[in-house]
């Protein structure tokens, strides 16, 4: 009999991570103890211009990744303009996994889902956020360092600064 070797589960975390946040990386975190690999695939729409560039959201990932040592399992890369089941089947990836913070994530996940399913038969993995990050989103985080608030331990020392650097000077 030929062996078998049992392919690698390989999870998706899509997201637009403009820019990454601390319950972002807790649920790649997860997501990566969960699957063998994981693919954090950074979607964008490239008519919308964000906050940052692809360029420097990819290395915030990048880097917050590294320093979870989690490099050599989770690879960091960008799509521009397509469906997630299509980047999904494109990286091998047979599950997508998603953080709920609370009932309005799930309501805004749940038809992404449910389409998601119907498209082509992939599934999602809800895993619960942490409680002490449930405050915590890109556009939230936005608003508190626009305004000169602390966003230290919400995000990456790193995004901390160029959140600072950026939206002080009115970007
Ligand atoms: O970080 P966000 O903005 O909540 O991420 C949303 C994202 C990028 C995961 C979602 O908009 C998405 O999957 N976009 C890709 C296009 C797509 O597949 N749309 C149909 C979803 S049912």
């Amino acid at each position: 009999m030929v062996p078998v070797t049992p392919r690698p589960s390989r999870a998706v975390c899509p997201g637009s991570y403009d820019p990454v946040t601390a319950g972002h990386l807790d649920v790649v975190e997860r997501a990566a103890a969960l699957h063998d690999e994981v693919v954090v695939a950074l979607l964008h729409n490239p008519a919308k211009a964000g906050t940052f560039t692809v360029d420097e959201r990819l290395g915030f990932v990048e880097r917050a990744v590294a320093a979870l040592g989690l490099s050599d399992r989770v690879r960091v890369e960008a799509f521009a303009g397509r469906l997630l089941v299509d980047v999904c089947r494109d990286v091998g990836a047979t599950v997508v996994v998603k953080g709920l913070r609370g009932s309005t994530d799930f309501e805004y996940e749940l038809p992404m889902a449910f389409m998601n399913r119907h498209l082509t038969g992939i599934e999602t993995v809800f895993v619960p956020g942490d409680p002490a990050l449930g405050h915590v989103s890109s556009s939230l985080v936005k608003e508190v360092a626009r305004y000169g608030g602390d966003v230290t331990d919400l995000v990456p020392d790193d995004v901390r600064d160029a959140l600072v650097a950026r939206l002080r000077a009115g970007g």
